[in-house]
C-alpha cells in the first residue's frame, strides 16, 4: 500500500516563555522559537490555518522552580481562543530542576527519588488537565508515572484527559538542540539511570507494555529515525496508537544539510516522514510539521 503524508499525521511542538511579544530564536535549532503566550496564539492561528490540528506544549520557566506553571496558563489561553485544537502538554521536570535531570534526585546522586518525583509529576499533570489540556505527556521516564497520573486524573474527575506516554525514550545524542531551548542538559551525570539504552530493544518493548497496562492512550517512541525497528515492534505487538518523536537533532540534520546544499529539504523531509509512517507510526511529533503543512497546501 502506498503511504501518503497528510497534515493529520502531525503533532507540532511549541515552546512557551513568560513575557509579551516574544519570538526568540534558539541556538542550532533553525526555524524553532520560544514564544510568549500572545505571540504563541498568533503562531498557532497560522498553524491552524495551514491545517495542523494538534500541538505539544513545552514550558520554559524563568526560574528553575517546579512550581512554575507557565504551561497551565498558556493552555487556558489557547483553549479560550481555539476550540478545535488538540492540546498536549509535556510533563517533565528537566527544565525546572536546578540540575536538569528529569526527576527529583536523592541527595548527591543521579538516583531518582521516585516518591517525590511522582508527586511532582502528578501535580503538574493535574494542573494541565485543570487548564484544559486534552492529553498530558509524561516524559520523565519515572517508574509508574503513567499509573500515578491516571489515578490522580480519575480521582479529580478528569476521566476524559488522555495520556500520551513517552514510553520508549532512549538516552540519545539526537536531543542536542532541544537542550538549548530550556538549558535542560543535565549539569552532572547523564540520563542513563532512567532513559533507555539504545543497545537493548527488549527493554523498550517492556516499557511500552508497562505504559499500556498503566493506562497510556498513546505510546511514544523517541527518537524516531534511528529507532524505526522499535516503532515497528510497538505497532505489531500492541493495540494502542503509536507516536514517533522526530526530535530536534533529526530536524537540525535535515535543516543544516539543506543549507549546505547536501539535499533538497522538502524531498528529504517527505522521505523521512514516509519512513517513520511505514515503520508503523500513527502520528509524528515533528518540528517540520508546519513546513510540511505548507508544502501540502
Ligand atoms: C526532556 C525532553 C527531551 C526532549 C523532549 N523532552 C530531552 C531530553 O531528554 O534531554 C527532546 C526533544 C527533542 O530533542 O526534540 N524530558
Amino acid at each position: 500500500m502506498q503511504i501518503n503524508i497528510r497534515k493529520d499525521d502531525f503533532i507540532y511542538p511549541y515552546f512557551v516563555v513568560s513575557g509579551k511579544n516574544k519570538k526568540e530564536k534558539i541556538k542550532n535549532f533553525p526555524g524553532v522559537y520560544r514564544f510568549s503566550v500572545d505571540s504563541l496564539l498568533k503562531d498557532i492561528e497560522e498553524s491552524k490555518r495551514l491545517g495542523l490540528k494538534k500541538i505539544l506544549l513545552f514550558g520554559v520557566p524563568d526560574k528553575r522552580d517546579i512550581r512554575d506553571n507557565i504551561v497551565a496558563s498558556a493552555v487556558r489561553k489557547i483553549k479560550d481562543e481555539f476550540d478545535d485544537l488538540i492540546v498536549m502538554t509535556d510533563v517533565c521536570l528537566c527544565a525546572y530542576t536546578s540540575h536538569g535531570h528529569c526527576g527529583i534526585l536523592k541527595a548527591q546522586s543521579v538516583i531518582i527519588d521516585s516518591r517525590k518525583t511522582l508527586e511532582a509529576l502528578v501535580k503538574i499533570a493535574v494542573s494541565h488537565a485543570e487548564a484544559g489540556a486534552d492529553f498530558v505527556a509524561p516524559s520523565a521516564m519515572a517508574r509508574k508515572q503513567v499509573f500515578a497520573i491516571r489515578k490522580a486524573l480519575d480521582a479529580r474527575g478528569f476521566k476524559d484527559t488522555k495520556i500520551m506516554g513517552y514510553s520508549a525514550k532512549f538516552v540519545s545524542n539526537f536531543y542536542g538542540p532541544f537542550r538549548n531551548v530550556a538549558d535542560s542538559a543535565p549539569k552532572f551525570g547523564d540520563r542513563s539511570a532512567y532513559q533507555l539504552n539504545f543497545a537493548d530493544a527488549k527493554n523498550a518493548a517492556r516499557e511500552i507494555e508497562d505504559d499500556i497496562k498503566e493506562g497510556a492512550d498513546i505510546v511514544m517512541v523517541k527518537p524516531a529515525l534511528a529507532y524505526l525497528d522499535i516503532i515497528r515492534t510497538a505497532k505489531e505487538k500492541f493495540n494502542v496508537p503509536v507516536a514517533a518523536y522526530n526530535v530536534s537533532g533529526e530536524y537540525s540534520f535535515v535543516k543544516y544539510g539543506a543549507k549546505q546544499g547536501l539535499w533538497d529539504e522538502k524531498k528529504m523531509v517527505f522521505e523521512i516522514m514516509t519512513a517513520i509512517k511505514r515503520a508503523g507510526a500513527d502520528v509524528i511529533i515533528s518540528y517540520h510539521a508546519k513546513d510540511v503543512a505548507k508544502w501540502l497546501s
